[in-house]
């Protein structure tokens, strides 16, 4: 069963800047559903709305416009060589869309319906704080909460690295490190018997790859982001530039990932003290090309790790670790 209509108990809803994910457990199983959290518009006309209507799109009438929301969006954007808009960027409302609540509420609402009974429980994924940066999280996360309050849910946020905690660490008492680097952000949290110790994000993610890719060889980011999504392998260099400049700025990503995390786990003064070495877990659509692990773990070794570690893995289930998370959260 994962239909919205039917389902009363906990959901846990990742809201992320690519896509949006709502995880339910029946009879003891997790599923899964998602949305590309992306829209397009069309011009209104009578007979495009009733074709629309006709082929079971996912869109709304607004005004002298069209909206096509999420997968369908990305279909439409294919047929008329068109970009997919995007109603976040950087893992919060994007500021330059003024269609960007009304989106996201249109998605959130065919994801998660509208709540079964009073009081159900959803718990949402936020972005940390940037680090060294201001950033729009209060603003986001209000946003998002309000959406599901609206649709009649108990609605609690919870940062997208502890949610990789809850997700993936189960089986370490929730002690460890959770990292999803997904397309806007890279969310870290450290955390120790489900308590959050540092936690923090970091603007170099998917989307930085695809963008500085496309910059130095002249191509769209989009077509950046396809062929990263395609196979791409994460093992040096070759005779490819677009592989090159994908493999220049993974390593990039990497290393600011690393570096970042080592330096505020060996500044934080209030670091808990941990007698055995604690598990680091990566996820995120970002982690999944081959190769990605390696690089990583490459990268602590020569930036002289300031804890132990006793295991480095990517989660078995990158794209829905943080959906899992929050759901676990909620079932709590
Ligand atoms: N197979 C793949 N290989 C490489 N990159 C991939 C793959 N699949 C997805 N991605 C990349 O992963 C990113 C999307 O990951 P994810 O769904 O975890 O992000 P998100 O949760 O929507 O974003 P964020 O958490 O930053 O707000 C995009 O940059 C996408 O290009
Ligand atoms: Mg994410």
């Amino acid at each position: 069963m994962n239909n919205a209509e039917e389902y009363n108990q906990p959901l846990g809803l990742d809201v992320g800047t690519s896509r949006i994910v709502v995880a339910r457990c029946a009879d003891g199983k997790y599923e899964y559903e998602s949305q590309l959290n992306a829209f397009l518009t069309l011009p209104y006309s009578k007979l495009a709305a009733s074709l629309l209507q006709r082929e079971n799109v996912f869109h709304e009438v607004k005004g002298t416009e069209i909206v096509v929301f999420g997968n369908d969006a990305q279909k439409f954007a294919e047929i008329f060589h068109a970009e997919a808009r995007r109603p976040m960027v950087g893992g919060v409302l994007n500021p330059q869309e003024p269609h960007a609540l009304a989106v996201l509420r249109a998605i959130i609402r065919k994801l998660v319906g509208t709540a079964a009974s009073g009081g159900q429980k959803v718990f949402f994924s936020v972005p940390a704080p940037l680090a060294n940066a201001k950033d729009g999280v209060s603003y986001h996360e209000a946003s998002i909460h309000q959406i599901l309050t609206e649709l009649g849910f108990e609605a609690t946020p919870i940062e997208e690295g502890l949610a990789v905690v809850f997700g993936e660490l189960g089986g370490a008492n929730y002690t460890g490190i959770g990292v999803s680097c997904g397309s806007g952000l890279c969310n870290v949290c450290l955390a120790v018997l489900s308590v959050p110790v540092i936690s923090f994000s970091l603007p170099k993610a998917g989307d930085f790859i695809d963008e500085q890719a496309a910059l130095v060889t002249g191509e769209l980011a989009t077509r950046m982001r396809v062929q990263k999504e395609d196979g791409f392998h994460l093992n040096g260099m070759s005779g490819d530039r677009v592989r090159n400049a994908l493999t220049v700025y993974y390593g990039e990503m990497i290393a600011n990932l690393v570096e970042t995390l080592r330096g505020e786990i060996a500044s934080t003064r209030r670091l808990p003290k941990l007698d055995q070495s604690i598990p680091l877990v990566l996820s995120g659509g970002t982690v999944l090309p081959k190769g990605f692990l390696e690089h990583f773990q490459q990268a602590l070794r020569a930036a002289d790790f300031p804890l132990r570690l006793s295991e480095v893995r990517v989660s078995g289930d990158a794209l829905n670790s943080t959906a899992r998370g929050a759901l676990m959260a909620a079932l709590c």
